[in-house]
């Protein structure tokens, strides 16, 4: 009988509000579902790194806040350029910005293609999914932050309507499903 070996993947990211979180887990599910081993790694859990020699494909996201990625996953960047530039490797980020069509192509030249230039990274595949507005009786934002939101939404080009009292949620499921199924395509490749 032949026997084929499972490809594994290592899911690395910080998330300031958890949208990135549930990205991180969905593209893992997903992945799952194309049998490769998946381990998802939250950078903020202060638990150690797996050792990343140990994965055939690395994926590495982060939320933006205020032009910036988490200073976690950015530094994860950073200190890893050559090891994950010898691996399959995917980036993503989670961004109020890749939610508006008008504004989608220049949030990933900031938020993707700059980022690769700053740290010297060279991914495979990227993708910049819109995020999380949560205005709802949960929401963990403060005051000042709910008034960043209001006027990022109404600042970019075309304006992205949000509900005030609502979880405004434009993370597109079907797009997350099928970057990570094109992820694993590359793996199997
Ligand atoms: C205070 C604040 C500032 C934000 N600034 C930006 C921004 O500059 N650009 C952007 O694309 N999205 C921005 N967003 C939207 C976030 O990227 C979005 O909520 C994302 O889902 C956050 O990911 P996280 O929940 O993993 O932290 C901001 C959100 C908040 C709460």
């Amino acid at each position: 009988m032949m026997v084929t070996e499972l490809k594994s993947v290592l899911i690395v990211f910080a998330s300031r509000f958890g949208s990135t979180d549930e990205i991180a887990h969905e593209i893992a599910d997903e992945l799952e579902r194309h049998k490769i081993l998946t381990k998802v790694h939250n950078l903020r859990d202060g638990v150690k790194t797996p050792s990343l020699e140990d994965f055939d494909g690395i994926i590495v996201g982060s939320g933006i806040k205020m032009g910036r990625w988490t200073k976690e996953s950015y530094k994860f960047l950073k200190e890893n350029q050559n090891k994950l530039n010898s691996k399959v490797l995917g980036l993503f980020v989670s961004s109020g910005e890749a939610a508006n069509p008008k504004t989608y192509t220049e949030a990933r030249r900031k938020y993707l293609e700059r980022m690769m230039g700053k740290t010297g990274v060279k991914a495979d595949i990227t993708e910049a999914f819109g995020g999380v507005f949560d205005f709802s009786s949960d929401s963990t934002y403060s005051f000042l932050e709910k008034k960043i939101i209001q006027r990022l939404a109404k600042s970019v080009e075309g304006g992205i309507v949000i509900d005030d009292y609502k979880m405004n949620d434009f993370r597109d499921w079907e797009l997350i499903r099928k970057w990570a199924k094109e992820f694993s395509n590359l793996l199997n490749t």
